[in-house]
């Protein structure tokens, strides 16, 4: 499968010092935070990339370097082998940088606080397409819009009503319907199930897997919730503190999760299987970003660190199953099996 999208050694700072006048007065630094420090990896031509990890490791700043809310700080995002944004990018290309912008979209977590409350549904659908080609007449435009609102499993008449009108799921769908309007290759989905009831999340991962099937589309599916992506993803990130810690197929991650950390979050996952087995609780907290630990992230946290742990940061290898990862104890060879039943996908 080819690849898609490329991300070399992105990384993200964010500047969170106090007001200049204040740090003058007071005598106070500078303070960065960094969100995302050299995340690299691909996106393969129709698959679906899952990225998890708990809140504020850095999942929503990647989405946003990819999509272009954000510069990167350091590294590069490709896309068809295009330098998007960061190191590399050529004035020359820029025609292609737009083009591959128009073939990417962004699917938010809050249905609501995305669509205009105050614009008709089919308004808000077509706007990606009014904004993309201004001289589209409007009869194309409103047969696109139905048919578009019909694919996401709403009716043509929907349109006339306004976002208020719908549930939760409903709007996610008309965001979705949005999404696909100027017929995008890529879409970047950032919790996109996260605010919807449990059943209703389950029909929205259908209709985007139905979708992608019918499309031919690629997604980049970010969520904190491993059930939500181990039911979408075909290869799985994980993120701590701004790192990808392990990246493997799903069926591998789930099944036989190498990282410490890893570990950790499917062990607090209720059983897939219903096995049984305990849940276990996630231990301590992630730490504060702008003080991160020193050599490996996850060391105050984790059950095997020593001496190299605190040290040395550990970088992304491919292991002896499928997949990377990037932990000490696994290159050394020192990991234990796995203390809690598997899941299996
Ligand atoms: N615009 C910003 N300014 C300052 N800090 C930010 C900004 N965006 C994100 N952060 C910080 O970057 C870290 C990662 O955030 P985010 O990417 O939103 O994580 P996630 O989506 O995994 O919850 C957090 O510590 C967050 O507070
Ligand atoms: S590198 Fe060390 S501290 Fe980090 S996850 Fe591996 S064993 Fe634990
Ligand atoms: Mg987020």
């Amino acid at each position: 499968m080819s690849v898609l999208v490329r991300l070399v050694d992105l990384t993200r700072t964010f500047d969170v010092s106090p007001p200049w006048l204040n740090r003058v007065l007071e005598g106070r630094p500078r303070v960065l935070l960094k969100a995302v420090e050299g995340v690299s990896l691909d996106i393969r031509r129709g698959e679906t990339l899952g990225l998890v990890g708990e809140s504020g490791c850095g999942k929503s700043t990647v989405a946003r370097l990819i999509v272009g809310l954000h510069a990167p700080t350091r590294g590069r995002v490709e896309y068809g082998g295009v330098v998007l944004a960061g190191e590399g990018a050529v004035a020359a290309e820029a025609a292609k940088r737009r083009q591959a912008r128009r073939s990417m979209q962004m699917i938010f977590q809050d249905p609501y606080a995305s669509l205009n409350p105050r614009w008709r549904v089919a308004d808000i659908v077509a706007e990606p397409l009014v904004t993309q080609d201004e001289a589209l007449p409007r009869n194309q435009i409103a047969e696109r819009v139905d048919r578009l609102l019909v694919q996401v499993g709403l009716a043509a008449a929907d349109g006339a009503k306004y976002p208020h009108q719908f549930s939760g799921g409903q709007r996610q769908r008309i965001s979705i319907a949005r999404a696909l309007a100027t017929e995008p290759a890529f879409l970047v989905c950032d919790e996109p199930t996260s605010a919807l009831d449990v059943s209703v999340q389950a029909q929205v991962l259908n209709l985007m897997r139905d979708l992608q099937r019918r499309m031919g589309l690629t997604y980049l599916f970010i969520s904190h919730n491993l059930a939500v992506v181990h039911h979408i993803a075909d290869r799985v990130g994980v993120m701590y503190l701004g790192r990808i810690v392990e990246l493997a197929p799903t069926a591998r991650l789930f099944g036989d999760p190498q990282h410490p950390y890893t570990r950790m979050l499917l062990d607090a996952v209720p059983d897939l299987r219903m096995t049984g087995a305990p849940r276990v609780a996630v231990a301590g907290e992630v730490p504060n970003p702008l003080d991160p630990p020193t050599g490996c992230a996850f060391h105050p946290r984790c059950p095997h660190a020593n001496e190299r742990c605190r040290r040395e940061v550990p970088t992304l290898k491919a292991c002896a199953v499928d997949g990377e990862v990037a932990c000490h104890a696994v290159d050394d060879g020192r990991l234990p099996p796995r203390a809690v039943p598997t899941l299996v996908a």
